[in-house]
This record gives structure tokens, sequence and C-alpha cells, in this order.
């Protein structure tokens, strides 16, 4: 567990909040966050690597977790945004992030999308050749394409977003195409990115990966002339679930300037580097908290809750395993729970093999690392809420969002009048 969480005799707090109290006062599922990790993980990152590249964007990965508040905590810190198409462009303006300092990657986007996204005046980067040919009439004097390096990796196949299965991104030659009919078709200046895959812990996964991707970059420069305005090296960089170590966020960026100074550098003296991390920033200042409301014992422990794969779909999907603890009581884990939700799937397990102590109904569970990937991927399968959301600050606490009720659920449905 990160140093902002503590037991204090049977209660976990987060930060100066008593968890227990938090779930009491708001009810569960609840996701808490809190704002001084968001800041300190800004701060370790962005550190790391502006220690080596001077002229540095940390664009943050909306996707992680698109929740206003969270992004203006991005935003206050010194981040752009890193989005995925013209909504989270819009969720990233109306938390302040200004569009100039909004990089928009998408994938399949349509022409509609392509156009709000020159309307709205962010950076474009573009997976394809073909996304180019739909704005050939109307592209901004500075673009973007996403190579695919051809490797990547990740801790699930579901997460490797490079390489020979993934359908981001252009090879190199592809590339070089692209670039040469933009600037055939006006374009000024040019960026280049890449994003290869998400929560890796080793450093020299990322310097192997640099160096793959800036020998791209530099046939580029060689074939078309270009000097990039800037290079997106992406996001990826993880954050332990279980016992990993974390990930060296110092050494990871010495390695990949090792690689740039050895590459790239004097072909490209001024370019902006860009990271776009989501996770990394946020996992770990969540946790959500769940309500006991059954526990079985026939053969093995079951302990049901109130929060299942509507709200923390990462298990069922890419069987990724969270830290689950017992927010009330610090008792030794002498106990193996399999811990499940309310959903009509048998998916719908959020861990498997917990030790924890005894529970019983009515205690509260902590999922650990759910400040990323959690509430951005919430639904309302079987008709449940997704989570409510607090921020927890300096001040004490703030809600962030709300709990759903029945109606936010039907008010976009219609019953037609001959079946009332
Ligand atoms: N930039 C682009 C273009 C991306 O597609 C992604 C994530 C990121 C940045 C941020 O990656 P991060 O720093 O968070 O690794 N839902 C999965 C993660 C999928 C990531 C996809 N792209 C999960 O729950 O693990």
């Amino acid at each position: 567990m990160i140093e902002n969480f503590h037991y204090n005799d049977n209660s976990l707090f987060l930060d100066s909040i008593n968890l227990n109290d938090l779930a009491e006062q708001f009810g569960t599922p609840l996701i808490a966050i809190s704002e001084n990790r968001i800041k300190n993980n800004y701060n370790r990152i962005y550190n790391a690597f502006s220690r080596h590249f001077k002229n540095l964007r940390v664009n943050y990965a909306l996707k992680a977790n698109s929740n206003p508040a969270v992004i203006s905590i991005l935003r206050k810190a010194g981040c752009g945004a890193d989005v995925a198409n013209p909504n989270e462009a819009e969720i990233a303006m109306y938390s302040g992030i200004s569009p100039e300092n909004i990089m928009m990657t998408g994938n399949n986007l349509s022409l509609t999308d392509l156009k709000r996204a020159i309307e709205m005046r962010v950076n474009i980067n573009l997976d394809d050749i073909n996304q180019m040919n739909l704005i050939e009439n109307d592209l901004p004097e500075l673009l973007s394409f996403r190579i695919n390096p051809g490797y990547g990796n990740g801790q699930f196949d579901g997460i490797k977003t490079a390489g020979p299965n993934s359908k981001f991104g252009m090879p190199v030659d592809y590339a070089i195409k692209a670039y040469k009919k933009a600037m055939e078709h006006g374009v000024k200046r040019f960026g280049i990115h890449m994003m290869a895959g998400s929560n890796n812990l080793d450093p020299e996964y990322f310097h192997k990966l640099s160096k793959i991707f800036f020998n791209d970059v530099k046939t580029i420069n060689k074939e078309t002339g270009i000097n990039f305005d800037f290079i997106d090296i992406g996001g990826g960089f993880g954050v332990p679930y279980s016992n990993e170590n974390e990930l060296n966020v110092e050494k990871t960026a010495e390695l990949i300037n090792n690689s740039f100074h050895e590459i790239i550098g004097d072909l490209n003296p001024d370019a902006e580097i860009i990271i776009e991390p989501g996770r990394y920033l946020v996992a770990d200042s969540g946790i959500a908290l769940a309500t006991v409301t059954d526990i079985k014992n026939y053969g093995r422990l079951i302990a049901g809750t109130d929060l299942g794969m509507n709200i923390l779909i990462r298990p069922a999907l890419y069987g990724a395993v969270h830290q689950i603890v017992c927010v009330n009581k610090h008792g030794d884990p002498e106990y193996k729970y399999d811990i499940t939700g309310q959903i009509c799937e048998n998916t719908d397990f959020i861990g498997k093999n917990i030790d924890l102590p005894e529970i019983s109904i009515g205690d509260i569970l902590g999922i650990m690392n759910a400040g990323a990937y959690v509430s951005s991927m919430s639904s309302n399968y079987n008709s449940l809420s997704r989570a409510a959301e607090v921020l927890i600050s300096d001040d004490g606490f703030h809600m962030i969002r709300r709990r759903e009720t029945i109606h936010d659920m039907i008010n976009n449905t219609i019953i037609p009048g001959h079946l009332l």
C-alpha cells in the first residue's frame, strides 16, 4: 500500500480521511481519490523527464479517469491532455485545458469527428493515411501521425497497443507516404507519435522501445526532410498492482534520453518531447469501497458485495488482479475469499483467493488502484448505478460525482405512444 493509506486501529485512512466514515456518509459503491497523491505522481514523472528534456509536455491521458475534477488537478499542475475523440476533447476543455494543449489521438474516427476536432482547434494525431484522406482539403497547419513501431508490450495482451497484432497506427513505410502527402496538401509543421502498450514496469522496455521508435523517426526525417515540432512517445508507465517493484521513472527517462541523443537529437534539436501518462498519474490515488452483502461458505468462501464488474471490469476483461483489503478490520488475513458483485454473470468476480481477516455482512472492502480505468470503464449493466466519487483534498473531502439515479438511466429512452 502506498504511503497515503494507513490503518489507525481498525480503520483505513486515505490521507487524513477515515474511509469507513466516508462509506457511511456517501454509501457504497464509492471511489475515493487523493488529490495529494495525484500531485505527487505528477511531480515524480515531470521531474524525472524534465531533468533531461528541457522542452517537455505532459499530456494526461483522459481515458484513465475523465472526471473533470481529476483533470483539473492535473491541469493546475501543468498538464495538457491526450484525448481519444472529440467528446474527450470537450471534457478536457470543460476542465480548463486550452485546445493548443490538447492532442487528439483517435482510431477509426468519422469525418464528423475529424471536422469537430478541426473546429475545436485541438492538435490532431492521425492513426492512418485514410483518416487524412477524409479531411485532405481541410488539413490543419500542424499535423501528426501515429506510428506502429512493430514492437510493443503491455501487462495483458488486450493492452498491447503496437506490434504485429495491433490495430493502431501505421508502419514506418506507410507513414512516409502519409507525411509526403500531407506536405503536398500544404501542411507546414509536423509531429510524430507512438503508444505501444500499457502498464509496463521495466525501464529497459522503454529503452528498447524508444530505440526502435527513434530509428523510425530518423528514417522519416531522412526520407521527407521533416524536422519534427514534437515527438510524442505515448504513455504506458506502469504501477504495481500486487507485489511488483514500482517503475523507476528516473531511470526510464534517462534511458529514453540516451536513445534520443544517440539516434535523433541532432536531427530534431528543438522538438518538444511529449509523454502521455494515464495510469501512472491516477491509478494508486484511488480506492473503491464496497459493502459486503452476503457471505457463502459451501466449500469455499464467497463474499458478495455491492460492487461488481459493472464498476470494476478489469478482472473479467484482462484477468487483472487488484489488491483488496478490509477497510474496517485490520486483523491477520487468515481467510481466503472470492469477491463478487451483484451482476448476473459468472465473470462477475472482482478478486479470487483474496487473503482477508474474517469478514461479515456489513463490512467495507477497499479495492486498491481504483483511480485509473475503473470509473472510466464502468457501465450500467443490470441497470446498476456506477460508483459515486469523492475527492480527498487538504481541506477535507468533496463529492465529485453524484450517484446515478433510476432517472439518469431511463432519461434518454422513449416508450413509443402505441406501447403506452
Ligand atoms: N496515449 C494513448 C494514445 C493511449 O491509447 C493510452 C492508453 C495512453 C496514452 C495512456 O496509457 P497509460 O499511461 O495509462 O498506460 N483499459 C486498460 C488500459 C488501456 C490503455 C489504452 N491506451 C486497463 O485497464 O489496463
